[in-house]
């Protein structure tokens, strides 16, 4: 069940895979005698230098991967200096995952309801110290995903007869699990306030938007975004950058392949205008063909999950490792040594 939460997608996985289709038929062109013995990776994000171009994608309810498991993702952005996204729903306070990732943190907020809740994780937020909201607006309702909804899956989480059998079957996991307690969605703990968890994200539009960037006077990021006019619309509404993002083809199983928005939004929006990138990455050639593509920033999702349920927080720090060899190695074959020289010349056109 857990794997099928964090592996699954929307619908028919349509999306998921034209998202991994669109990013393999990008070829990058190799050069050579270039004397690209110096690389360096980091990259200029949000006033602050981040040593790899790529950073840790806002996800729910991680504990389930592996007890501990948010911790490990704030640590590894404490070590390694990256943006950690810290999620609305997530298995660990805000307060706590800014504190354990040495202020590399930024809060994803959902919109809920009529905002009176909302409006206090961002007041919350603020005074834990984070300097930037992620706003992801993709999620008006959750998409479907038949994999999460053949199992029972339900977001609090309930253990019930089904999914008692399946855990069951995998005792190292439950054990672990239960030992450290069911993961729970952690920033709807709030004193003084009931927050509802059944609330309605639909009711987000512009104004709501504007009401945030009112009141919010940090970085704000707008995530999930796919259409060219929506962006040139976030960027006069005052957003600081955008996040364009499929959410990792969880929502709409049609939507187009997130590298060809990228593609598109790019081009709509000038070179300057900040713009980061998630959804089907899976190496560090990926986050090349991504920059070349026209993104400042990108994000690993799953990816890092997987890592943490395969080999705990050892099997992180080493799929790290492994995506950060790949990118130095990728841009000592296409002949660059930092990060602001990929652009569309990187790329094959065959
Ligand atoms: C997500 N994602 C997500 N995004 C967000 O803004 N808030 C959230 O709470 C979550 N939760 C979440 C849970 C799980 C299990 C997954 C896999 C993803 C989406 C995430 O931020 C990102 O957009 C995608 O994961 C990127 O795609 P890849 O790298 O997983 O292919």
């Amino acid at each position: 069940m857990v794997f099928d939460y964090i592996d699954g997608a929307a619908g028919q996985e349509q999306g998921a895979a034209r998202n991994r289709a669109a990013l393999d038929a990008i070829s990058l062109r190799p050069r050579v005698l270039c004397d690209v013995s110096h690389r360096d990776l980091s990259v200029p994000l949000a006033g602050v230098r981040a040593a790899v171009p790529f950073g840790i994608a806002p996800m729910g309810m991680c504990n389930l991967s592996a007890p501990g498991a948010d911790l490990m993702l704030a640590r590894l952005a404490a070590r390694q200096n990256v943006p950690l996204g810290v999620s609305t729903v997530a298995s660990t306070p805000m307060e706590k995952m800014i504190e354990t990732a040495q202020g590399n943190a930024w809060f994803q907020l959902y919109f809920s309801g009529d905002g009176t809740g909302t409006f206090k994780l961002v007041e919350r937020a603020k005074a834990a110290g984070y300097s930037t909201i992620v706003l992801t607006a993709d999620v008006p309702e959750v998409g479907r995903r038949p994999r999460e909804l053949r199992h029972g899956f339900t977001m609090p989480f309930r253990i019930g007869a089904r999914q008692f059998v399946d855990f069951a079957c995998h005792p190292a996991w439950s054990l672990a699990s239960l030992w450290a307690g069911k993961p729970d969605m952690a920033n709807f703990r709030m004193a003084g306030f009931d927050f509802d968890r059944t609330e309605s994200r639909a009711r987000a539009d512009w104004a709501t938007l504007q009401k945030l960037r009112d009141i919010w006077p940090g970085q704000l990021v707008v995530k999930g975004v796919l259409d060219a006019r929506d962006a040139l619309a976030l960027k006069d509404a005052g957003v600081d950058a955008i996040q364009v993002s499929s959410h990792g083809a969880r929502q709409l199983d049609s939507a187009p392949p997130a590298i060809d928005a990228l593609r598109d939004i790019r081009q709509a929006i000038g070179p300057e205008f900040p713009l980061y990138f998630d959804s089907g990455l899976r190496t560090g050639e990926d986050v090349l063909r991504a920059l070349a593509l026209g993104a400042n920033f990108t994000f690993f999702g799953r990816l890092l999950q997987f890592a943490i349920a395969a080999g705990g927080e050892a099997g992180l720090a080493r799929m790290w490792d492994v995506l950060t060899q790949e990118t130095s190695i990728a841009m000592a074959q296409i002949g660059v040594t930092r990060i602001a020289d990929i652009d569309q010349a990187v790329l094959s056109s065959r």
